[in-house]
């Protein structure tokens, strides 16, 4: 296949072209680096393979040739980017998503949108499955990210609805792992970072409110699964049920338009984090609590019956054995 991924310079684009690569499709990064990194893919040049353009999406998008794919992820997603540039949010969301769907259309190409959790808002349900519609406050300064991704779900659906594009939505739930920036203002790299420079670790608010963390490896490898299965595949011919879902898993009739968590359940609260990060990297830092930011949702988790049931997916990667390859990126790297 030949893909294009929107944000492929970004930390979970390069991954994803890291994969797609190794599997022997070809791949087009299109990016124009306001959180991403040359250096992501710096690897990856002179790959044939591989190109890269540097690129606004929310302007017309061109590219020479078939197109089998588009991995659209072009977005700020650390809460600091996306506090620090709302309007660019917004656009990306809204006129990129717009731009990349078009351009499917025109190529007849299958487009995956990356959404996240944030379009549950901070949840009144706990996992949260995809049936959820979530608890968003659309004026927060968050929900410049939360909205524009629910509107970049609802206009997938609707150019999958009304012109019949072939469309996958993933619900992103926390990632990480190296190649993350390490000062993106994301739990797991402040902590790291601030560990191993001897800093004092923050937590915001009294760090009760939990997350659950995914393995970069795990994520990408679900995304992959979930781009490439077949539409005109039931989901039986798919699943051997049996030896994926538990007795009290109830089957699920949905198609793969509709969107599927990828995340991993194991949910701590951001102490326990806090806490692990200083074990693992045997750092003496202390922690130092500030202020809880608007609207930071108490509780995340995903439910990931869908993707077990779809996909076949679940994660394989504890979250400490994932960590300590983080730790280890990032000694490299700061
Ligand atoms: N990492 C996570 O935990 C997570 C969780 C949920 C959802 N997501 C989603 O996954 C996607 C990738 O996230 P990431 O963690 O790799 O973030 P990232 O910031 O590393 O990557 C995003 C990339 O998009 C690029 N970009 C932004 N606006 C653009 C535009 N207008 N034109 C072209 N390129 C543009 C950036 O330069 C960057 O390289 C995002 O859409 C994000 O919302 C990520």
């Amino acid at each position: 296949m030949r893909i294009l991924i929107t944000g492929g310079a970004g930390f979970l684009g390069s991954h994803l072209s890291d994969l797609l690569i190794g599997k022997g499709h070809e791949v087009v990064a299109m990016d124009n680096l306001i959180t991403g990194r040359v250096e992501n893919i710096s690897h990856l040049m002179g790959n044939p393979k591989f190109s890269f353009i540097k690129y606004n999406i929310c302007d017309y998008i061109h590219i020479d040739g078939k197109l089998d794919a588009i991995l659209h992820f072009a977005s700020p997603a650390s809460p600091q980017d996306y506090l620090e540039m709302p309007i660019a949010t917004l656009k990306v969301g809204a006129l990129g998503t717009h731009k990349a769907l078009g351009l499917a259309k025109a190529k007849g190409a299958r487009l995956l949108l990356a959404s996240t959790s944030e379009v549950y808002g901070d949840p009144l349900l706990n996992p949260q499955p995809e049936s959820y519609w979530g608890n968003v406050n659309p004026i927060g300064a968050r929900g410049v990210y939360d909205e524009a991704k629910r509107f970049a779900e609802a206009m997938t659906m609707a150019y999958h609805r009304y012109h019949g594009v072939d469309t996958r939505i993933v619900r992103i739930f926390n990632t990480y792992g190296p190649r993350m920036r390490p000062h993106d203002g994301r739990v797991v790299s402040n902590f790291v970072v601030q560990a191993l420079q001897g800093k004092a670790l923050t937590i915001f608010g009294d760090g009760n409110q939990t997350r659950s963390f995914c393995y970069v490896d795990d994520l990408v490898r679900g995304i992959t699964e979930l781009l490439l299965i077949d539409s005109d595949k039931s989901v039986a011919e798919r699943t051997d049920r049996s030896s994926f879902l538990t007795k009290s898993d109830q089957p699920l009739k949905e198609t793969m338009h509709d969107p599927v968590n990828i995340g991993n359940p194991r949910e701590l609260t951001v102490k326990q984090i806090a806490e692990l990060v200083l074990k693992l990297t045997e750092s003496k830092s202390q922690i130092e609590h500030r202020p809880l930011p608007v609207d930071d949702p108490k509780v995340r988790r995903p439910d990931i019956r869908r993707a077990k049931e779809f996909l076949r997916w679940e994660p394989k990667v504890e979250l400490e054995d994932g960590l300590r390859k983080t730790i280890e990126y990032f000694r490299q790297v700061i």
